[in-house]
C-alpha cells in the first residue's frame, strides 16, 4: 500500500449491516497487518460527537433541514481535520460508517429538495470523497424491521416509515450510479459472512 493511505466508507439505509460490516472488515485487515481507523459520522471525533447528540436526539423539529446540514456538514468538518485527514496522511486504511453521501441523501432527499444546497456546501467545506464506497443494498422493509429492534436515545430520525426508506433506498443506488467509479453495491440480502465475504473480496481488490 502507498503511504497515500485507503479511505473506503459504507453507506445504505438503516438497518442494512453497515456498522456490521464495517467491524468485521477493520478486523479482517488488521489481521492482515493494516493499520485501520474504524470511525462514523455523524462523530467520529470529540467535537463531532457532541454535534451527534445535537442531531439525533430531541424533537424531530427541532432543527430546519437548513440548519441541520449546517450541523451535519459541521460535523464532518471536525471529523476530517482531526480523525480521517492524519490517519490518511499516516497511510492508515480508514473506514467510515457513512459520509457525505449520507447527508445528500437524507438532507438533500428526505425534507424536499435540497440537493444542490448540500452538494454547494461539500465543495466549500469538505472537498473531498472516498477511495471507495461501499452501498450495502437491502429490502427496505428488512432493513427497518432490524433497525427499530435498536433501543435508544438517537431518536430523530427513527420514525422513518417503510416509504421514506423505500426512497431513500432508491437514492442510493441513483447516486452510485451517479459516482459508479467509487461505489460497489454489495447485496445486503444475506447472512452476515456471505456479505462479508462479498466486502473482503471487493476491497481486497482496491488494495492490490
Ligand atoms: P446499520 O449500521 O446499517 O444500521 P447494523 O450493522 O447496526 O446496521 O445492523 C442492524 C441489525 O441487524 C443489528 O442488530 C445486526 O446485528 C443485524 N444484522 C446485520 N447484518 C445482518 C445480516 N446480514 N443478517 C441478519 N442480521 C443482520
Ligand atoms: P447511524 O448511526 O449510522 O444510524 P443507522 O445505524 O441506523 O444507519 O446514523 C444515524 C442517523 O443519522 C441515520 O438515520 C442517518 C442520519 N444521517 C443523516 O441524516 N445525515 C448524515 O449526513 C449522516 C452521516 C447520518
Amino acid at each position: 500500500m502507498t503511504k497515500a493511505g485507503l479511505f473506503l466508507t459504507f453507506e445504505g439505509i438503516d438497518g442494512s449491516g453497515k456498522s456490521t460490516q464495517a467491524r468485521i472488515l477493520a478486523d479482517r485487515l488488521r489481521a492482515q497487518g493494516h493499520e485501520v481507523v474504524l470511525t462514523r459520522e455523524p462523530g467520529g471525533s470529540p467535537g463531532a460527537e457532541e454535534i451527534r447528540s445535537l442531531v439525533l436526539e430531541g424533537d424531530p423539529e427541532r432543527w430546519s433541514a437548513e440548519t441541520e446540514i449546517l450541523l451535519f456538514t459541521a460535523a464532518r468538518r471536525d471529523h476530517l481535520e482531526r480523525t480521517i485527514e492524519p490517519a490518511l496522511a499516516a497511510g492508515k486504511v480508514v473506514i467510515c460508517d457513512r459520509f457525505a453521501d449520507s447527508t445528500r441523501m437524507y438532507q438533500g432527499l428526505s425534507r424536499g429538495d435540497l440537493r444542490s444546497l448540500v452538494d454547494q456546501l461539500h465543495s466549500l467545506m469538505i472537498g473531498r470523497e472516498p477511495d471507495m464506497t461501499l452501498l450495502i443494498d437491502m429490502d427496505p422493509e428488512t432493513g427497518l424491521s432490524r433497525a427499530k429492534g435498536r433501543q435508544g436515545t438517537e431518536e430523530r430520525f427513527e420514525d422513518f416509515g417503510p416509504e421514506l426508506q423505500t426512497k431513500m433506498r432508491a437514492g442510493f443506488l441513483a447516486l452510485a450510479d451517479e459516482f459508479s467509479g467509487r461505489f460497489r453495491i454489495v447485496d445486503g440480502n444475506r447472512d452476515m459472512d456471505s456479505v462479508a465475504r462479498n466486502v473482503t473480496e471487493v476491497v481486497q481488490a482496491a488494495l492490490r
